[in-house]
């Protein structure tokens, strides 16, 4: 497991798509189905502050489109299946999520977008902090602003 922990402006400036990483969660199957179990500092590299879920996402549309200076993230295909972008200034990456039991991990300062959701699909994302709008860059060129910083 890659442990990545930018905290300050620094990282979100040098951070990169190579950052984000696939990490396996746990799966415990019995006959009567599966259970993952995600605690942090655990099996993720930070605390949960928070929990949000996407869901009846009409198909063809997007969501995402915005980067953020601190907040690390886990995007979890809760149900069916998405693709993430993934947009450090320079390189990009698309990662497919479609397994419960594995979650992206995405690093402060990349560019986000969610796609090509499957019909029923559920995005749970575990976050690091509380909302905060301030933590939000929600323009591309203010985004590449930062990263040239
Ligand atoms: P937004 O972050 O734009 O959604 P997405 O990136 O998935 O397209 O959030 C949509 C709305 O929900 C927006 O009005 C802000 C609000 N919101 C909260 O109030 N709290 C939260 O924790 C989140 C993630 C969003």
């Amino acid at each position: 497991m890659i442990i990545t922990n930018f905290s300050d402006s620094e990282g979100m400036v040098k951070s990169s798509v190579y950052d984000c990483s696939i990490l396996p969660l746990n799966k415990i199957h019995n006959r009567a189905g599966n259970i993952t179990i995600v605690e942090g500092q655990k099996n993720i590299p930070f605390d949960i502050k928070r929990i949000y879920y996407l869901y009846d996402i009409p198909g063809g549309e997007d969501r995402g489109g915005h980067a953020h200076k601190e907040l690390r993230q886990l995007i979890v295909a809760a149900s069916g299946s998405f693709d993430v972008m993934l947009d450090d200034g320079i390189n990009k990456k698309i990662v497919t999520l479609n397994r419960p039991n594995y979650g992206l991990l995405v690093v402060p300062g990349i560019w986000r977008e969610l796609m090509e959701f499957s019909s029923g699909a559920i995005c749970l994302v575990l976050a690091s902090e509380k909302y905060l709008e301030f933590d939000y860059i929600r323009d591309y060129s203010t985004f590449i602003s930062y990263k040239n910083d």
